[in-house]
């Protein structure tokens, strides 16, 4: 099913509709300023030269067992090649050269589970444990170039897991604990994984969840590739083993030396594949390669984030089944040599104050999240975080989606104490790191605004013919210019990536946000333009959904629209035709959005479901998903003109006036 194309003019959020109206300016302290580690001369510098730019920050920020011949290969392009003829290990720079340096005693991750237990790992200690899990996955005959996938909660074993693959040249390709057996088994399938690495479970709002039996039965659908399941235990729930084919993480580890040399890499060997939604039924595997992708990763981790490595506490509150939980929870802080907090739940267990009470207890001084928590931290009051000493915070960070002035100003206020430099940074799994984005200490910050490009990238809006817009005006968000951490590719689908990023304008890489540049020249991004929704920072395909729902058998045919949601920034809603006889039965929905979890996993469940008699289709049969919308975001239905049957809408709004109402969870 296709729709037809949304337009940029229309924001996903209600609060963002007068965004061009903010007036108010945050321009950084003096204080801040004096100190920054990013300076003005970055942007002057990158401007005069932009690969000699990077050359320069791949050589500085990272070590190279050998130097790099080229900077960029752009002459396969939409290939890219960057830092071509050099080598590199990501792990040895995420660790063993720290240690080498004299700072193995730094602690590398202060780990924090949910149920309060704690652990924290030096570099020297994470340094060991990753050479032995290294060791581990080779004697399972993991080899250079096989994949891993790892199906983990937020514990250390995950970062482990993932450093131990890119010591031995094996892409991972880590899939979200929430997603469900099925979303596991097409990720494995696709990447053709060797092994898989889970645990028995995790902790979840107070109780242990079980991971073990979704990779069990992910196996069990079918995945021949599939050799070893390594399981870490973490909460001692009893799990199925199939012998010979499972196997104790910890067994696997204390049987493994702790002697191991890190292979250098080509720089263009993959590093990892992430699965994201598109707009197609299928998630696309965004590959990442090593040196470019580190390159970009420690350079924004850096800048962005001000980061003094001796005396900041970092944390990034993403989960690891993310790119954020890969760039900024993994390779960007471990290869700056930062010392980082890595919490296992929820923001609500044992008590809502629980984030607060973590940031006192580690004096977390940089805090990167998403609007989405924000705005629901914002719910729960301001005397949650009073209770707990904020001062260690001295820079907060935004990712995910548009963030709304009004939790912008409070996210600075409340939780910043009025102090801090609030950086809001627009990227996306594509990107692999930070695009756009305020430099702290450096740029003037608007609430809402990702600002500028970072120096050494290059983006601009265009209007639907390719062109520019003049400033004051929107369109759609592209990238002008190749940068280092660029995705190389989709898994196995060549066609697929030029088709999807570089096939709506020539030569330049289409975002599928929509953006506006304000009168200044700053970028405010709006919001997808394309099937693709953003539900509390995270991905979803409508199609996907669909195919989720008419894979039922009470459904005909579905529409999955994104709504507006004052928490989630959209919610999903669902159009469903039920099959002819179908019985009904009194909770359809609850069924449907069931079935939605067991597909793809609970984060995909529609908030409505609305059962209708047709749904809105143009003349060539596509569903016009912007009435839709109008409709689940209670507005006037819009233009109905090129409807094929225009009474199509009265026939929808006339049986939903007649249902009761749709149910939330
Ligand atoms: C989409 C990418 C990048 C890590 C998390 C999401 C939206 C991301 C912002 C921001 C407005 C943003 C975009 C983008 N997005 N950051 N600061 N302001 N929108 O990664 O799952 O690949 O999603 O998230 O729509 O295209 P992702």
């Amino acid at each position: 099913m296709t729709s037809e194309p949304s337009r940029p003019s229309q924001p996903n959020h209600p609060a963002l509709s007068n965004l061009l109206q903010e007036d108010r300016r945050f321009p950084p302290s003096p204080e801040f300023a004096a100190q920054a580690v990013a300076t003005k001369e970055l942007y002057d510098e990158a401007a005069r030269d932009r690969e000699g730019f990077w050359a320069k920050q791949a050589r500085e920020l990272l070590t190279w067992s050998k130097d790099f011949e080229q900077t960029l290969d752009w002459s396969d392009a939409p290939f890219a090649k960057w830092f071509a003829g050099g080598q590199l290990n990501a792990a040895y720079n995420c660790l063993d050269r720290h240690v080498e340096a004299g700072n193995g005693d730094r602690v590398a991750i202060h780990f924090e589970g949910e149920p309060g237990d704690t652990r924290s790992y030096t570099y020297a200690e994470l340094t060991r444990e990753v050479k032995r899990a290294a060791n581990a996955l080779t004697e399972l005959g993991v080899e250079r170039g096989d994949r891993v996938a790892i199906y983990l909660p937020m514990i250390p074993e995950a970062a482990i897991a993932m450093l131990a693959c890119a010591r031995i040249g094996a892409p991972h390709s880590v899939v979200f604990g929430g997603f469900s057996a099925d979303a596991l088994n097409s990720r494995i399938n696709d990447a053709q994984a060797k092994v898989v690495i889970t645990s028995d479970g995790g902790y979840r709002r107070g109780t242990p969840s079980a991971l073990k039996p979704a990779v069990d039965a992910a196996i069990a659908k079918g995945a021949d590739t599939v050799k070893h399941v390594l399981v870490v235990r973490r909460t001692g729930q009893d799990v199925d083993w199939t012998d010979g084919r499972d196997m104790w993480w910890h067994d696997a580890i204390e049987a493994a030396s702790e002697e191991h040399t890190a292979a250098p890499v080509d720089s263009e060997h993959p590093l990892f594949i992430l699965y994201t939604s598109g707009t197609t039924g299928k998630p696309k595997g965004i590959l990442h390669t090593t040196g470019g992708y580190l390159t970009q990763c420690a350079y924004t981790h850096k800048n962005v984030f001000d980061l003094k490595p001796e005396t900041d506490v970092y944390w990034c509150t993403a989960d690891v089944g993310w790119v954020t939980g890969h760039s900024y929870a993994v390779y960007g802080p471990l290869a700056n040599g930062a010392t980082q907090v890595m919490y296992e739940g929820t923001p609500d267990t044992p008590g809502r104050d629980r984030w607060w009470a973590i940031v006192a207890k580690y004096k977390v001084s940089i805090l990167y999240t998403a609007p989405t928590a924000i705005r629901t931290v914002m719910k729960w009051g301001e005397q949650l975080p009073a209770k707990h000493d904020l001062s260690s915070l001295r820079l907060l960070g935004s990712v995910g989606e548009p963030i709304n002035p009004e939790a912008w100003i409070w996210y600075r206020r409340v939780i910043g104490g009025d102090r801090t430099p609030v950086v809001d940074t627009w990227w996306q799994t594509e990107t692999g790191a930070i695009m756009i984005s305020p430099l702290p200490g450096v740029t003037e910050a608007k609430p809402g605004s990702a600002m500028v490009p970072l120096p050494g990238i290059v983006a601009d809006v265009y209007d639907d013919e390719g062109k520019p817009v003049p400033t004051g005006s929107g369109g759609y968000l592209v990238l002008t210019e190749p940068w280092p951490a660029m995705l190389r590719g989709i898994w196995g689908d060549p066609e697929r990536y030029k088709e999807t990023y570089w096939s709506r304008f020539e030569d330049v890489y289409f975002a599928g946000d929509g953006a506006k540049k304000d009168d200044d020249g700053d970028i405010w991004v709006l919001g997808r333009v394309d099937d693709v929704m953003n539900v509390s920072g995270h991905r979803l395909s409508t199609t996907e959904i669909e195919s989720a729902l008419v894979s039922h058998e009470k459904v005909a045919e579905a529409a999955v629209v994104g709504a507006a949601d004052e928490m989630t920034g959209q919610a999903v809603c669902a159009f469903v035709i039920l099959r002819g006889g179908a019985d009904e039965g009194p909770d359809i929905a609850t069924e449907l959005r069931n079935h939605v979890a067991k597909e793809i996993g609970p984060i995909a469940k529609p908030r409505q479901i609305m059962i209708v008699a047709e749904l809105p289709k143009t003349r060539s049969g596509k569903i016009m998903r912007r009435l839709l919308k109008d409709v689940a975001e209670n507005r006037e239905v819009g233009d109905v003109t090129t409807l094929a049957d225009t009474t199509v809408m009265r026939l929808i709004t006339d049986k939903l006036a007649s249902q009761p109402k749709a149910q939330e969870d």
